[in-house]
């Protein structure tokens, strides 16, 4: 592994234009359990994965509802979202804030809920997924602090009347537009994308790497699509091999915990600096 980890230092000390990928691998580090890994949400417990995928449908036919279940009245997720918001960051979110800092990497594009990554200090963090720190509004886009909006009433109403959501985007929930194109745009023009802490199975974040690989050819997910291949380094830090890793659109794995890893990466970096 150290000599993937001098190769990743050298890789960004030459790079022009550095972005992270992150999924909740980065913060089982912080005690926030992951999804698919060996003892994730999902791996573990198929109903709340179920009940996951009905949420959305849920929020826009019962509101009310929706909100019970969040607040753990019913479901799971009352504590859950309590837990999360209280976790703190690990090395691995504060490496990559280092490296932010050192104006080498220039965002943070993450599926992570949980405001790790602002909490480590990084400044430009896209919340793909959204987060628990916000309520947002679906028909006029606002967001408020989560702070700002009593929850007293259920649902919490938007200034233009319509019921509010958790800012997180749960399945078959559109991804934002203002983070999509925005985090399309970073994966488009970035020559090196870390990849942190995600099985990169779910999509349309996935597309993500496949952009940065083939920036203007067409997005076959899943595919191995024998396109041109842009200059661009794709280094997965991650504990198990994913698709990404399988169909080469990474460059290498550096196999281990984004926790060891990320700061080893910063002190190599330094010799190359
Ligand atoms: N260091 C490195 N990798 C880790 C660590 C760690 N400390 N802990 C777990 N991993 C790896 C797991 O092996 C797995 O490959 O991180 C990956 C986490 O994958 P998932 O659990 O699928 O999480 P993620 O990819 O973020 O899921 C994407 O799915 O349920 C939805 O919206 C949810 O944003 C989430 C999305
Ligand atoms: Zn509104």
């Amino acid at each position: 592994m150290e000599n993937l980890v001098k190769r990743a230092a050298k890789d960004l000390a030459e790079s022009k234009y550095a972005i992270a990928l992150t999924g909740a691998g980065m913060s089982t580090e912080s005690d926030i359990p992951d999804f698919r890994g060996p003892k994730g949400i999902w791996t573990t417990n198929k109903e709340a994965e179920a009940k996951a995928y009905q949420r959305y449908e849920l929020f826009l036919n019962n509101p009310r509802a929706y909100w019970e279940e969040m607040l753990g009245f019913q479901g799971t997720y009352g504590t859950f979202y309590e837990h999360i918001r209280q976790a703190e960051p690990n090395p691995g979110h504060y490496a990559l804030a280092e490296l932010e800092a050192l104006g080498i990497l220039n965002c943070v594009i993450t599926q992570n809920i949980d405001g790790l990554h602002k909490k480590a200090g990084s400044k430009r963090v896209l919340e793909y997924h959204g987060g628990v720190h916000a309520l947002r509004c679906i028909s006029c886009g606002l967001r408020f602090a989560r702070e700002e909006i009593s929850l007293d009433e259920l649902p919490p109403r938007c200034k233009c009347g319509a019921a509010l959501k958790y800012d997180v985007v749960h399945f078959k929930e559109p991804i934002p537009l203002d983070v999509m194109e925005e985090s399309e745009k970073e994966a488009s023009r970035c020559d090196l994308m870390f990849i942190c802490g995600t099985s990169a199975v779910v999509y349309p974040f996935a597309n993500l790497p496949r952009m940065a690989r083939f920036p203007s050819g067409r997005l076959i997910p899943g595919l191995d699509v024998m396109g041109h291949k842009a200059n661009v380094k794709i280094i997965e830090v991650n504990a198990d091999p994913t698709p990404l890793t399988h169909e080469g659109i990474s460059d290498y794995l550096i196999q281990g915990r984004t926790g060891e890893i990320l700061p080893r990466i910063c002190e190599f970096l330094h010799h190359f600096l």
